[in-house]
């Protein structure tokens, strides 16, 4: 592996490598009475969806919360894409019953939700008032994430998607005062997610650590987090998809690269592959782990010739053989090593498989330039509006 000498030569300006107190193990969800009184809390709500309590994956967290005498109550009504009308609903209860710390158990969704409420209860106004970037004045309410997959990643960013009801359209809360104060992941809790769900919310993240890994905002920090995170996904994925109910230690390892590349991103950047995922998610409602499994090898095959030896790094942490090869069949081997994995876990499918029709990308060019230009605009190599046109249709 030749290493990248010019390092040096670069002027780096680095967010300052943020997040929150990460706490991860397998059965540390018995740890959140105490984490919670670490934060002073003691009377919470928990912020999650219907699914997580019938699965009954809260019953060991609330118990730990009675344990410690923490007067504990459930908003359980978060879409799978939260919209804002709910979040509303939820920030009223939480001003209105004065609660000292929230807590967000669940998938994105609700973590995402869980962000806005707990900042939103210290400061006035609605969501739509904070849509955009670093417009929330105060520090929310002391809040713990408990994620449920592996994952958004969610659990360690500044960020929360919110869906609006009136137009469908996705906005973006991006603030530091949104980073939890304890990200706490028990992998225990994802062993019962199914396999196709499995497959869908690991290629998101692989999707975050790989984004953040070539992104021309990248920085030396960043790149340890990525590529370690690529290793962690690349090598436990399959296992996670397969056996998955009995394989811990995957599930353990994909939780910790799920952390590692969304902590990447959020100190490097984003990607074209969730930018271009955009229109599939407003227009088709496809879910985000699908739109991006569909656009992400035609993403990495457009930018390979523009990052070769990053690329070659990324082919030699997923395992693939690079020796004796060029530098640019070494870098190829990343984009096949992407495709197989994709084949393998039953996920590498084309847009046509969806009902997504082919006079929509010119529109969905214009979408992605308009809304979406923040991620497409530190791709390592420049996606003009055809590009983007040529991308869906290979992923046609
Ligand atoms: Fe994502």
């Amino acid at each position: 592996m030749s290493r990248e000498d010019t390092k040096a030569s670069i002027v780096y300006s680095i967010p300052g490598v943020r997040m929150p107190l990460f706490v991860i193990g397998n059965g540390c969800v018995q740890e959140i009475g105490k984490r919670i009184k670490d934060v002073k809390g003691k009377k919470t709500i928990v912020i999650t969806d219907r699914n997580i309590v019938k699965l009954g994956l809260l019953e060991k967290a609330i118990k730990a919360l009675e344990r410690e005498d923490i007067g504990v109550d459930l908003f359980e009504e978060v879409e799978s894409e939260p919209n804002i009308e709910t979040v509303e609903k939820a920030i009223k209860i939480v001003r209105g019953k004065s609660y000292d710390s929230v807590i967000g158990f669940g998938g994105g969704s609700a973590l995402d939700a869980a962000k806005v409420i707990a900042c939103l209860a210290t400061n006035e106004g609605n969501v739509r008032d904070y849509m955009g970037a670093n417009k929330i004045p105060k520090r929310g309410l002391p809040l713990i994430l408990v994620p449920t997959t592996a994952g958004t990643g969610s659990e360690v960013s500044p960020v929360s998607v919110l869906i609006d009801e009136k137009d469908g359209n996705k906005n973006v809360v991006s603030d530091s005062k949104l980073f939890a104060d304890i990200a706490l992941v028990d992998p225990l809790l994802t062993v019962r997610l199914p396999g196709k769900l499995t497959a869908y919310t690991g290629i998101d993240a692989l999707c975050h650590a790989m984004g953040a890994y070539i992104t021309r905002k990248a920085n030396p920090m960043s790149d340890a987090l990525a590529i370690e995170a690529i290793y962690l996904i690349s090598h436990n994925l399959r296992r996670a998809v397969f056996r998955g109910e009995v394989d811990i230690e995957a599930r353990f390892n994909m939780a910790l690269g799920a952390a590692m590349g969304m902590i990447a991103r959020t100190n490097s950047g984003g990607g074209a592959v969730h930018g271009l995922s955009y229109p599939l998610g407003t227009k088709y409602h496809l879910p985000h782990g699908q739109s991006i499994a569909l656009l992400m090898p035609h993403v990495m095959d457009f930018n390979v010739i523009s990052a070769i030896p990053k690329f070659n790094r990324i082919a030699q942490a997923m395992g693939e053989k690079t020796e004796g090869l060029s530098e640019k069949e070494a870098a190829d081997k990343a984009i096949g090593g992407l495709k197989s994995l994709l084949k393998d876990i039953g996920i590498f499918q084309g847009l046509r498989e969806f009902g997504v029709k082919k006079d929509d990308f010119p529109e969905f060019a214009d979408i992605v330039y308009e809304v979406s230009y923040r991620h497409i605009e530190a791709n390592p190599r420049h996606l003009a509006k055809e590009d983007v046109i040529q991308i869906y249709e290979n992923a046609w």
